[in-house]
């Protein structure tokens, strides 16, 4: 899958004159600063070169904005992560000139590549397998519970039975009353102890040589572990695996939660929903390719189904 082109993030020379001067003052003076590629949130995020040969990745939204409540989110998970925990540093957060700012280590890495046959799949899933040990108890006491605050989100099949689209996969609207029905099993395991990050995909995953860092915090929840490793399996399948061959590439990490696989195919379920329905939904201002990959993501989810479930 590749990632360039997906958010449209403003450029330094962008930014409003007030937020530049304040950054600089609070940074020291500045060489460059480069936009990311990755994610969807219209914010600044740029790796700077500072003068005196320092870097730092910054991220920031105006505070108005209806994201910038993940931004503080992020930076109090951030803050309160292990040191062992495999994400860069949080070295200040702020509000400068009305926008939310985070600054943290610059992490010198690439967006992992989920491709088949890639190096970094073992090293991904080293990491995530490792999370659980690292994020139990979870470290922050204000972060929702992840039944709670993904039955609210993660579904979509009962809306889209209620009225189903034309151009609804047709083995989905086949299929459409059980899909319905098994969207929400999986929500009575989804408690836990653990801290999850919430939004597992190639483009929060920094590799760089055999080091794999997970960045953008802003989604965080307490449940069960088994989420952030089952998360990474549609994006293994939307860069080009086979469903067997993606659940293939995390068993150890996958079974060593003890999730039960009824769970595991709900979730999927839930998830090929969430995706089918809200890939429907209107853009949001500013984020023009977030509705067509998330459509390509509810086939790759959908796939992921049809391979556990072997409806037909
Ligand atoms: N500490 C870091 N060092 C270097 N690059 C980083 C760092 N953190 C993030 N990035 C890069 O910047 C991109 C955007 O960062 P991040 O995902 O945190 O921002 P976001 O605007 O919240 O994104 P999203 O739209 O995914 O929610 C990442 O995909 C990654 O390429
Ligand atoms: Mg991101």
């Amino acid at each position: 899958m590749s990632l360039n082109g997906t958010a449209v993030r403003p450029c330094w020379e962008q930014l409003p004159m007030l937020l530049r001067d304040g950054l600089t003052a609070r940074l020291g003076p500045i060489t460059s600063a480069q936009p990311q590629s990755g994610g969807f949130t219209p914010g600044l995020a740029a790796r700077i070169q500072l003068v005196d040969g320092d870097r730092v990745f910054v991220k920031g939204i105006d505070s108005g904005h209806a994201l910038a409540d993940r931004y503080r989110a992020e930076a109090e998970v951030v803050r309160a992560l292990p040191a062992e925990a495999p994400a860069p540093r949080l070295r200040w957060d702020a509000e400068i000139a009305g926008w939310s700012v985070l600054a943290f280590d610059d992490a010198a890495g690439r967006h992992a590549d989920l491709a088949p046959g890639s190096r970094d799949i073992p090293l991904v899933a080293e990491m995530i397998a490792s999370l659980a040990a690292v994020l139990t108890p979870c470290p922050v006491s204000h972060v929702p519970h992840a039944a709670a605050e993904l039955a609210g989100l993660v579904h979509g099949w009962k809306e889209l039975a209620a009225e189903p689209p034309a151009d609804l996969d047709a083995w989905a609207l086949r299929n459409l009353d059980s899909l319905t029905e098994s969207e929400s099993t999986w929500l009575t395991a989804a408690d836990g102890k653990t801290l999850l990050h919430g939004d597992i995909n190639a483009s929060n995953l920094l590799v760089a040589d055999t080091t794999v860092l997970l960045v953008d915090w802003g989604q965080p929840a307490s449940g069960a572990a088994w989420i952030d490793v089952a998360d990474l399996i549609p994006h293994l399948i939307l860069a080009g695996h086979t469903p067997a061959a993606a659940e293939q590439a995390i068993t150890g990490a996958l079974s060593a939660t003890g999730v039960h696989p009824d769970v595991v195919t709900s979730y999927a379920i839930a998830f090929a929903g969430y995706w089918a329905r809200t890939s429907r939904q209107p853009a949001p201002p500013g984020v023009p390719n977030l509705r067509s990959y998330q459509a390509r993501a509810a086939a790759a989810a959908l796939q992921w189904v049809a391979h556990r479930t072997h409806w037909t």
